[in-house]
């Protein structure tokens, strides 16, 4: 049998994580670990493969520090590291943050994508256009979205988010050489997941109490089975079941990631739980990596989150001082480190084998699975990955019981659901509720349609699920119904779309985000993505409507979502397929949700 590279025949010491900041911090992981090669099947394709540390920390220091990669910088790391040039340079050209030229003095980055359009983002994008466009100081760039929907159009200044109001501001202090940092949103919002809302100073407090021996792990699994919760995001695997299954592992080491990429266009949800509720995050993390023997753990967040990060930072600061993290945990002799890794940006990192391989160094192609990560994960070796939601929602079950969390849902659905909400409504935010929620209700929840306006239709969880229309208005918001009514709960990201809107139009905005996204490896996703979007933007450009579309974007929907290997591919035409079974279905949904967006993630 195949084995995971080359060296077959001993286990591979690799150092791995350089710190990003270069300060020799307590919690920083920065240890040896072992690789072996494992005897899993589908592994094959990853022989030859770069074994050794991941390079990605050391190149996000240097971008960090000069804003683009000098090839001085570059040819020192190939130096000092013994690793070559060309390895570097594949590495650094499959993600677009990474420069190989010098920026201009200011970067400001305006998102094109859904909720943005949907709020003139064109139009903002023409106006900053038109006021720095000639401006040899300033780029303005159009980007993916940068998860701050809520903002809609969203403008980044520096990599710090800018409101509207506040860009000129931002800009003229950047070109002077100074930048406004920007902290993290923080509500202030008690949300109902959080059991520690009413004393800040009892957080942590079912950690301690697994620590303490007074909550069996074997209890936990079983609890968090019986509560029914399931990933939250996208692909909704039993989260009990994972951890029983990452338990179960005999190969050691283990890992634990907590998944903070959140990249789809209107999702916020967890960059808005990870401002909020550092505490809850991490403390299901660790709670996670106790229950499956994993002592190392990161936080893998999308670089755009850096107030967010600074958050977690802090939290992390807290962690270390109470003596939750580190080498003897509460003198139980349990090590349990946790670092934050940051992305090196593009929505495919948060397919989680994307992540891994951008953790180990790699360029962020999703791996065939099976093998899953649970089995076959970080550095070949088993790996707990959970979102931001998922491990938030753990503390309170374990305190409260599955049977509360159970009947805190509602209309058949159970638990709690965190919702990014954006688009046509008057309060775009982040909204926790009952599962089971109506869309109409959740639309009233964030203050109704803005200005008088109807609902056309709506993706309830990102833009991966298919369009609903007003008839989809009273579907609780749970898996099976979503389901029965063709869309999905995907990421739990509500993007609402009033009757002004040419809905083949955001549809074909949507599947622009798709194309821009692929990562490229395989041809119908890499091709097929093109080819859509090319037709659909040339018959919108002649005034074409869906009922003028013809059956080669039927066959190229087919065609991806046979043959993609990864999530992104399966339902990146999805949306544009439902769009026009409404049109062909007089207005009534929908085609069929291909599959639940994180694709074909059917084991841990
Ligand atoms: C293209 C793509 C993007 C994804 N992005 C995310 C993401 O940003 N955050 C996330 O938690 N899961 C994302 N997923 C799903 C992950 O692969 C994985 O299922 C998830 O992190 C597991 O955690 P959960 O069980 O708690 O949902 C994505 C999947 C695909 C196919
Ligand atoms: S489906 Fe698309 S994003 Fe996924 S692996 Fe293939 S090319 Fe990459
Ligand atoms: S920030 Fe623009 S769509 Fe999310």
């Amino acid at each position: 049998m195949a084995s995971t590279n080359d060296r077959s025949d001993a286990d591979v010491d690799v150092t791995k994580s350089a710190d990003r900041d270069g300060d020799a911090h307590g919690r920083r992981v920065g240890t040896t670990i072992s690789m072996r090669p494992a005897d899993v099947p589908g592994v094959e394709g990853r022989n030859g493969r770069f074994p050794g540390p991941s390079l990605i920390p050391a190149l996000t220091a240097v971008q960090r520090e000069h804003g683009w990669l000098p090839r001085e910088e570059l040819l020192t790391l190939s130096r000092e590291w013994q690793r070559p040039l060309y390895e570097i340079e594949g590495v650094m050209t499959f993600y677009p943050h990474f420069r190989t030229t010098p920026p201009k003095k200011v970067d400001l980055a305006v998102c094109h994508d859904l909720s943005c359009w949907l709020n003139n983002a064109d139009d903002r994008i023409a106006e900053l256009k038109e006021r720095y466009g000639d401006d040899v100081e300033v780029e303005v760039r159009e980007v993916s979205c940068l998860g701050r929907c809520d903002v809609a159009p969203a403008v980044a200044v520096q990599e710090q988010p800018a409101n509207v109001e506040r860009v000129g501001e931002m800009v003229e202090a950047a070109r002077a050489g100074k930048t406004i940092t920007v902290e993290a949103k923080r509500t202030g919002t008690a949300y109902p997941n959080d059991p520690y809302a009413d004393d800040g100073d009892k957080r942590y407090g079912v950690l301690r109490r697994v620590l303490a021996g007074e909550l069996p792990h074997e209890q936990i699994v079983e609890t968090l089975k019986a509560s029914g919760l399931r990933g939250m995001g996208g692909a909704g695997f039993p989260t009990g079941t994972k951890w029983g299954l990452v338990a179960a592992q005999e190969n050691l080491p283990k890992y634990a990631i907590v998944n903070a990429d959140e990249s789809e266009p209107g999702t916020f949800k967890d960059r808005q739980i990870m401002a909020e509720q550092p505490h809850l995050v991490l403390e299901g993390l660790l709670l996670g990596m106790l229950v499956t023997g994993a002592e190392e753990g990161w936080v893998f967040i999308r670089h755009e989150y850096g107030p967010e990060e600074h958050v977690l930072e802090q939290e992390l600061d807290y962690l270390q001082e109470q003596n939750l993290i580190g080498e003897d945990v509460q003198g139980t002799g349990k090590r349990l480190l946790v670092d934050i890794f940051t992305s090196p940006g593009g929505y495919i990192l948060g397919e989680e084998s994307a992540l891994i391989e951008a953790m180990e160094g790699h360029r962020g192609e999703p791996r065939n699975k099976p093998p899953f990560p649970g089995v076959y994960g970080l550095w070949g070796q088993p790996t707990l990955m959970n979102s931001v939601e998922t491990f938030a929602h753990v503390p309170i079950i374990l305190d409260r019981g599955a049977d509360w969390w159970k009947a805190q849902g509602k209309n058949g659905a159970t638990g709690l659901k965190f919702f990014s909400v954006s688009g046509a409504v008057r309060n775009p935010a982040v909204y926790c509720v009952p599962s089971g929620t109506t869309t109409r209700e959740l639309i009233d929840v964030a203050g109704g349609m803005k200005d008088g306006s109807e609902v056309q239709a709506f993706q309830p969880g990102g833009a991966s699920t298919n369009f609903l229309g007003p008839d989809a208005l009273d579907v609780p918001l749970d898996w099976q119904p979503l389901q029965e009514a063709g869309s999905a709960l995907g990421a739990g990201a509500m993007a609402v779309v009033d009757q002004s809107v040419d809905l083949l139009a955001a549809a074909t905005n949507v599947l622009r985000f798709f194309r821009n996204e692929s990562c490229g490896k395989c041809v119908p996703c890499r091709v097929g993505s093109t080819k859509a979007h090319t037709i659909l933007t040339e018959l919108l450009e002649r005034g074409g409507t869906a009922a003028d579309v013809d059956d080669r974007i039927d066959d190229l929907e087919e065609n991806l979502r046979l043959t993609s290997i990864c999530g992104l591919g399966q339902v990146a035409l999805g949306p544009v397929a439902s769009v026009l079974g409404m049109h062909r279905r007089g207005g009534a949904a929908v085609a069929e949700q291909p599959m639940q967006p994180g694709g074909s993630e059917s084991s841990a």
